[in-house]
């Protein structure tokens, strides 16, 4: 619309510079000038009436049209130990870059000299090599540089420690994690992010290279507020497979502590990491195994129904009433609310182990949904203005299937806020997460399931049996 205006007056200013001619030609022009500019006026105002009709009507914000991201397939070989990184070709590839040569000061992380470059492969599978390393230290996610710079007793040439050295040398293989994206404080321990360094670690502990292996994290598991009880819970699950090395932050006074050769576990994923089926089952039923849950599939048709609720947090579905009758109403089930929280690991997965449908909003208690059922459906909720694939990602392998439902606002009070507005002008999905302010504003919204739309798509996969109901045709059919 905009561009419309634009055009007619770029037309319009043309048309003035040019050459002017005869009286009878000069007021045909004149008729002319006055039209265009009387339509000019007209299409200016339609056009700030529509925008001021915008600001003051309940109309829809449109909806996402999100950038097409590499799909995720299934890699039947795994994870492949390559000389600077590990990598599998899932997800538009995932990769963990591999360090030769790495110490641990108090005041900086150093990256030791002979190090080969990360080929560009791993570079953009990865989030590359940090720049920094977080560490409970002074402060509790204190920011600690990463730089290049020799090692105590580090031969460059070879890359391997010398004998005599100040510095404690770990040698071997081995997997090392920081405190990155970890918050700590009142927010909490957040589950996701923990994964990204705790599940590669345990798929990699399957690995022969990896047979003499730990994981040596700069964490304090005894701490509540740094790591979950559900990521601990995990590592205790595959406690026989994986060793972890909990590691104090390196004091003022003490020598560095160095590895030889390290998988770094300190940067963003997308959270692809299950490279196949095969092994997103694997992990899945020891865990069920571990917390008594019998290994089965999805209900046909479906009986366990669960919205995953958290009545005293930000990230809850506000309209959570509205969402329970309408999923009742189209599922013929009871629905349950589960409220994931400080739970033993178990309890935790038992909330969605245990469910053919599961509703959640986006968040970090999603990292639990690794176990729920295969074909089983999964809908996670976004906020509005706020939308990151990464649970698509994360349950690629998990034979589910898995629905996206974008949040709307809160339409009984009428118009859409205008801060919420102006941000949808703005930025709008696709450019929202990119841009600091607004995806904070986005991530802080309370989040409202736009009903119609839940309604119109659990009625095209009733309709197309994808969601087997009672008393359904499908149903009658499948059993
Ligand atoms: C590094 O190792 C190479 C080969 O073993 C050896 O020739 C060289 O002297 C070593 N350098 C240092 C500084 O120890
Ligand atoms: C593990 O350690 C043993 C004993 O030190 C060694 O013989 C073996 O080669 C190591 N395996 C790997 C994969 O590094
Ligand atoms: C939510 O907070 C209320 C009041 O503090 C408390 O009674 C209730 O148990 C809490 N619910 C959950 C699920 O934590
Ligand atoms: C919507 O209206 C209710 C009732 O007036 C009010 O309590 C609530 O804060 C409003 N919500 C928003 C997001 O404006």
């Amino acid at each position: 619309m905009i561009f419309n205006i634009r055009s007619q007056k770029s037309q319009w200013s043309s048309l003035d510079g040019s050459k002017r001619s005869g009286c009878a030609k000069r007021h045909h022009r004149r008729t002319w000038y006055t039209r265009t500019s009387t339509m000019f006026v007209v299409a200016l105002l339609v056009f700030l009436l529509m925008s001021a009709t915008q600001f003051i009507l309940p109309t829809n914000p449109p909806y996402p049209d999100l950038p097409q991201h590499a799909p995720c397939s299934d890699d039947p070989q795994g994870y492949v130990l390559e000389d600077m990184g590990i990598c599998t070709n899932t997800c538009g590839k995932i990769c963990f870059p591999r360090v030769h040569g790495l110490c641990f000061h108090h005041t900086k992380v150093v990256l030791c000299d002979g190090q080969p470059p990360l080929p560009e492969h791993i570079i953009q599978a990865s989030s590359g090599l940090p720049s920094i390393m977080r560490f409970y230290m002074e402060k509790p996610r204190m920011k600690v540089p990463v730089v290049h710079k020799a090692c105590p007793g580090w031969n460059s040439s070879t890359l391997r420690p010398t004998g005599m050295n100040s510095a404690r040398w770990i040698k071997g293989l081995q997997m090392v994690a920081d405190l990155t994206l970890m918050p700590t404080g009142k927010v909490g321990p957040n589950p996701h992010h923990e994964a990204e360094k705790v599940v590669p670690a345990i798929l990699f502990s399957q690995l022969s290279e990896f047979r003499n292996s730990s994981l040596y994290w700069f964490a304090n598991p005894n701490d509540p507020l740094m790591i979950s009880k559900w990521s601990l819970g995990l590592l205790d699950v595959f406690s026989k497979d994986l060793k972890v090395e909990y590691m104090p932050p390196v004091g003022k006074e003490e020598p560095p502590v160095c590895f030889e050769d390290a998988i770094l576990f300190a940067g963003l994923t997308n959270s692809g990491y299950m490279p196949n089926v095969e092994t997103h089952d694997w992990f899945r039923n020891r865990i069920l195994e571990h917390c008594n849950v019998p290994i089965t599939k999805a209900n046909m048709p479906v009986r366990d129904v669960v919205i995953v609720h958290r009545p005293n947090s930000s990230r809850n579905i506000r309209n959570y009433e509205a969402v329970k009758n309408r999923l009742e109403a189209e599922l013929q089930v009871p629905v349950k609310m589960a409220v994931p929280g400080p739970w033993s690991f178990c309890n935790q997965v038992k909330l969605v182990a245990e469910a053919d449908i599961v509703l959640t909003p986006h968040g970090s208690q999603n990292a639990n949904l690794l176990v729920v059922r295969p074909g089983s459906s999964i809908f996670e909720v976004f906020p509005l203005l706020y939308y990151i694939d990464w649970y698509k990602h994360y349950l690629h392998a998990g034979a589910v299937n898995f629905y996206e439902l974008f949040g709307t606002w809160p339409l009984e009070n009428g118009s859409m806020p205008l801060l919420m507005r102006l941000q949808a002008l703005l930025y709008g999905w696709k450019n929202c997460f990119s841009v600091r302010h607004c995806m904070n504003y986005g991530k802080s919204r309370e989040i409202y399931v736009d009903l119609d739309r839940l309604e119109s798509l659990l009625e095209t996969l009733i309709g197309k049996c994808r969601i087997p109901v009672q008393h359904s045709t499908c149903s009658k059919k499948s059993t």
